[in-house]
C-alpha cells in the first residue's frame, strides 16, 4: 500500500530530518518539470548529507591513487606496475580497487593506450613506449562509496596531433562541466561535449558513457556526450555522475577486443584518449569529488 509522505515525517533520502524541512521543496518543484514531461531522477539516486560525505572520502583515496601514478609513470614501466602502484595505494589508504573482479574484470585498474578506447587490462608484456598516450582509469570502494575518475598521460615524446588530442579532450570535459548546473538537463552537458570535439574535427563515442557513481559502482543515469539540448534526465541536486567523454582522432566506430570481451578499439585504429571526473550537482552548481 503506497503511503503518502507526511510533511512531519522523516524524508525519503535517510537524512533523518523532517520531509516539510529536507526534500520537500525539492519535491514540488521536481513535479513541475515532470508535468512539462521531463525526465526526473529516480529517489535512490539523490545522496543525503552522510553519503556525500562518504563519496568525498572515496574520492580523496581516488585521487591520491592517481597522484601515486601520474608520479612514478614514465617509459619503459609495464602496465602492471602501473596495476600494482594503484592496488597497493588503495589498499594502504583502507580502499578496495572497484574495477577488481567487477563483472569478472581481472585487474585493479584500467590502462587504455593510444587505439584502445577504454577498458585496457594491465600486462606485465605491455611496456609504454615513447610517444604513448594513456588512460588510467581508476576507481575505488571506501566504506561502500564509489568514486571513479582517470586521467591521460604522455610518455616520452608524444607527436603534436596526438599530445592536441590530449589537450582538447580535456577540454571537452570542462566544457560539460560548465553546464552541470542543477534543474538544467543532462543532454545540454553532453551536447557541449560533443561540439567541442567537433570543432577540433574530432568524434566523440556513442556507444561508451559515463553514469551515475555513488552508492553503487554503475547507478543512473546513463551519461553520454553525443546528446541533443534540451533532452535527457534533469540535474538535481544530491545526483551525481561521471563525465568521462572517449575522443577519437578519427571514426567514433569502436570495436570489441575478442579474446579479452573487454577492452574497445578504434575501428580504424587511430588514437583515442578520455579523461574523466566525477560531480556532485549542488544547489549552486557542481562539486568535483573525483578528477
Ligand atoms: N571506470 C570504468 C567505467 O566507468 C570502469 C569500467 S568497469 C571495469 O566505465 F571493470 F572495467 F573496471
Ligand atoms: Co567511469
Amino acid at each position: 500500500m503506497f503511503h503518502k509522505l507526511g510533511r512531519n515525517d522523516d524524508c525519503w533520502c535517510g537524512s533523518g530530518v523532517k520531509y516539510k524541512h529536507c526534500h520537500a521543496d525539492y519535491d514540488a518543484k521536481l513535479e513541475k518539470f515532470k508535468a512539462r514531461g521531463c525526465l526526473i531522477p529516480p529517489r535512490k539516486i539523490i545522496k543525503n548529507q552522510e553519503q556525500i560525505q562518504g563519496m568525498r572520502d572515496s574520492g580523496k583515496i581516488n585521487i591520491a591513487v592517481l597522484d601515486a601514478v601520474a608520479e612514478k609513470i614514465c617509459e619503459g614501466m609495464t602496465t602492471e606496475e602501473i596495476n600494482t602502484i594503484v592496488h597497493e595505494k588503495t589498499i594502504s589508504m583502507g580502499g578496495i580497487p572497484a574495477p577488481l573482479g567487477y563483472q569478472g574484470f581481472p585487474k585493479s585498474v584500467c590502462t587504455s593506450i593510444n587505439d584502445q578506447v577504454c577498458h585496457g587490462i594491465p600486462s606485465g608484456d605491455v611496456k609504454l613506449k615513447s610517444g604513448d598516450i594513456i588512460n588510467v582509469d581508476v576507481s575505488t570502494i571506501y566504506k561502500g562509496y564509489f568514486s571513479d575518475s582517470s586521467r591521460m598521460f604522455c610518455i616520452g615524446e608524444v607527436s603534436p596531433e596526438k599530445e592536441r588530442l590530449v589537450r582538447v579532450t580535456k577540454e571537452c570535459v570542462e566544457k560539460g562541466l560548465e553546464m552541470v548546473k542543477p534543474w538544467t538537463r543532462l543532454g545540454d552537458m553532453g551536447y557541449a561535449v560533443h561540439q567541442h570535439a567537433l570543432q577540433h574535427g574530432y568524434t566523440v563515442v556513442r556507444e561508451v558513457g559515463g553514469h551515475g557513481v555513488g552508492l553503487e559502482f554503475h547507478e543512473d543515469p546513463y551519461v553520454g556526450y553525443t546528446t541533443e539540448k534540451n533532452t535527457g534526465m534533469l540535474m538535481t541536486p544530491g545526483m551525481s555522475f561521471t563525465i568521462e567523454p572517449m575522443v577519437n582522432m578519427g571514426t567514433d566506430e569502436i570495436f570489441v577486443d575478442e579474446e579479452n570481451e573487454w577492452t574497445i578499439y578504434t575501428e580504424d585504429r587511430k588514437p583515442s584518449a578520455q579523461w574523466e571526473v566525477m560531480v556532485l550537482v549542488t544547489e549552486e552548481g557542481y562539486e568535483l569529488i573525483a578528477y
